[in-house]
Parts: structure tokens; sequence; C-alpha cells
């Protein structure tokens, strides 16, 4: 079997099937959706895994934490020796520069932990002793994963690191600073991570650049955005922390997030509005299309059903409504829970 295994929020694997099938669908690239309800991760079925892989990179799937191209399922491991049958389906395969052990961040994936941590380290050197791992990580070259679904099913698989989570199950092990005025700071560290790349994250977001940020209050988007010295008006009738405002880069202003607007083109805004999604979605699309910012980053809140089709509809309704060339990236984070964050930056020519 090959194909593709994504890892996704428990719960919303519906979402991530729904996505694939549309994706590898409107690819041309045939295949189907095998998922579970709360397994935690969805495999897509097809002979042209390696074509879906390119077609589908990991900063543009919404529900996907990861993406692996599967090489093998072994579905019935022997407990006493899993390690012969892994070797042997990886016969003919390049050296990987690292190996990573896992299991899906479900309640039946996670009692897997402790078998995934001794598994590595016993397959470690069985891998190096048959040429299959360098002796240092070395992320020029492609990424083992082993997935273990349960103690004797595994998933045989290679992940791309310039087109991958970067992070074990794709989830960011993100700090919260104590003097993060809230966690949904995390939110918008992760989405800088996830969202953009390397390059876009040095470009895009520079010391003394201008933001607002809808909905501001306590002040953790506030906060982050300070801590790359961007200078922020915030937004919101409910109070800031005072060491934000102590920065003395943010002007904290009591108005309506869906009634403000700049006096001049930002660089920046970032909304965190708690809203029906449409709603934001539209005025979201109105800072695009007057040009009152040049880049984005928001949360749209799903609802609790048909949330694909209200992702699908939301995003088709702000690229329509922008006008604009852009590039328009949403993902599922680890920090969201009924929500989706998207990242807009001018289309690259
Ligand atoms: C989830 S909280 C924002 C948390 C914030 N991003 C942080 O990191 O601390 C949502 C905020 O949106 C604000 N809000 C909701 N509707 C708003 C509106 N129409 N105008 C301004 N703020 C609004 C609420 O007052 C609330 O403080």
């Amino acid at each position: 079997m090959t194909g593709l295994l994504c890892y996704c929020r428990q719960g919303f694997e519906p979402e991530l099937a729904g996505e694939l099938n549309e994706r590898a669908g409107a690819a041309g690239i045939a295949g189907y959706a095998r998922t579970q309800r709360n397994d935690g991760y969805v495999v897509f079925v097809t002979d042209e895994a390696a074509a879906l892989d390119q077609r589908l990179p990991w900063r543009e799937l919404i529900f996907a934490r990861q993406k692996l191209q599967i090489l093998a399922e072994l579905p019935q491991l022997d407990a006493s020796d899993r390690i012969t049958p892994i070797i042997a389906a990886l016969e003919g395969q390049q050296r990987f520069g690292d190996l990573w052990v896992e299991h899906p961040d479900s309640d039946a994936g996670k009692p897997l932990a402790g078998l995934a941590r001794s598994f590595g380290n016993a397959l470690r050197p069985a891998l190096r002793k048959a040429g299959l791992l360098t002796d240092k990580t070395n992320t020029k070259l492609p990424r083992l994963h082993i997935v273990f679904v349960d103690g004797t099913h595994a998933f045989v698989c290679v992940a791309d690191t310039r087109d991958s989570a970067p992070w074990p199950l794709g989830i960011p092990r993100l700090k919260l600073l104590s003097d993060a005025p809230s966690r949904s700071a995390l939110k918008l560290e992760e989405a800088l991570l996830a969202l953009l790349t390397p390059e876009e994250r040095e470009a895009l977001m520079v010391p003394g650049m201008r933001a607002a940020d809808l909905g501001a209050a306590p002040g953790g988007w506030t906060w982050v955005l300070t801590r790359q010295h961007l200078r922020v008006s915030s937004i919101d009738n409910g109070p800031l922390r005072q060491h934000v405002i102590d920065t003395g880069l943010v002007e904290h202003l009591r108005a309506d997030g869906f009634h403000w607007q700049p006096e001049v083109p930002l660089d920046w805004m970032v909304c965190d509005m708690v809203e029906q999604p449409r709603r934001v979605a539209e005025r979201m699309a109105t800072w695009l299309r007057e040009g009152w910012c040049k880049h984005a980053i928001f949360n749209l809140k799903l609802p609790m059903k048909k949330r694909w089709d209200e992702t699908k509809l939301c995003l088709d309704l702000f690229a329509d409504q922008a006008g604009k060339s852009l590039t328009i990236r949403a993902k599922q984070l680890y920090h969201d829970r009924e929500e989706i964050t998207v990242f807009v930056t001018p289309a690259r020519r």
C-alpha cells in the first residue's frame, strides 16, 4: 500500500479526509481517504504517492499537522521482533538523515509514547548497520518516520525535511513565557512558524514595521509583535496588560474592530476576534482590498458541524472579496482548537 499519512487534531479526521479527497481530485490523482473518527490521522491511499506528495505542500494543507509519504504498512508485526520486517521494507531505499518513531496524538496513540521511545533506541543502530541511517542527523536527507498506530501495526514513512513539519508528531513544543499576557500568544507564535517559511519570517517581519491587532485584549498577540519590535495599534474595548503598554510600542484604542481602520496603510494586521467566521472573512477581505495592510494573520472560528464546508466557504469568500493576487495559507494549528489560522501576503511574481 502506498499513499500519504497525515496527522490531525483528534476529531478532525473527517475535515482532513475531505480536504485530501478534494485536493487530490483537483490535482487529477486517483485515490481515497481511509480514516476512523478520533484516530488522529488519515491515510490517503493512492498509487501516485510521490506525485501527490509534491502537489500538496505541507504548509498549504489546512487540517494536516504533518504530511508523510507511506513506504509500507506493516499491520501485523510480531512484538518479539519488529526490527527485521522494518529493515526488509526499507530494502533498496537511500540513506535517511534522521529517524523519528511516532504515534498519533490521540487517546489510542498517546499510550504508545514509551514504546516509540524505546523502539527508536533499538532501531537506530540496526538502521545504521544496514547503511540506512547517517551517523549524525543530516537535514538535507529525507527523514524516516515509523508511525505506530498500535503495538503491532506500524507505517514506514518518509518525509522531505523542506516540506514537512519540523516537529515530532507535527506538534511544536512552544514554551509559554511567564510574561506572556495570555495562552493565545502561543497561537500567533506557532502561526509565524507554521505558516511562514523561514525566509518569509525574516523578510516580512522587520523591526519598526507597523501593525494593528484587532481583538487584542489582554494583549498576547500584541506582545508577540512587540517582541519582534513592531509598533502596534491594539484594538479592543477590554484592558491590555500594563507591561505590554509599557513596551512603549503599543497604542491601545478602545474601538470596534469591525469598524476601526488605520489612518495610514500598515505593514501587518492580526485579528483574533471571536465572531462568526464569515463576518471576520469579509472584514479581513476589506482590509486587504483597501490596502490598509500588506500582510495579515487572522483566526476563523469553526462551527460545530460542516466544518470543512465552512472553511472552504470562508476562504473562497475572503479570496473573492480581497480581489487581489494573494498567497493565502490556512492551518489548524496545534494551539488552535475549533478554529483555523490564516496567513495572507501579496503573491510573489
Ligand atoms: C480570544 S480574545 C483575544 C486574545 C488575544 N489575541 C491575546 O492574545 O491575548 C478575543 C478578543 O476579541 C475582542 N473582541 C470581540 N469582538 C470585538 C470587536 N467587535 N471589536 C474589538 N474587539 C473585539 C474581545 O474583547 C476579546 O478581548
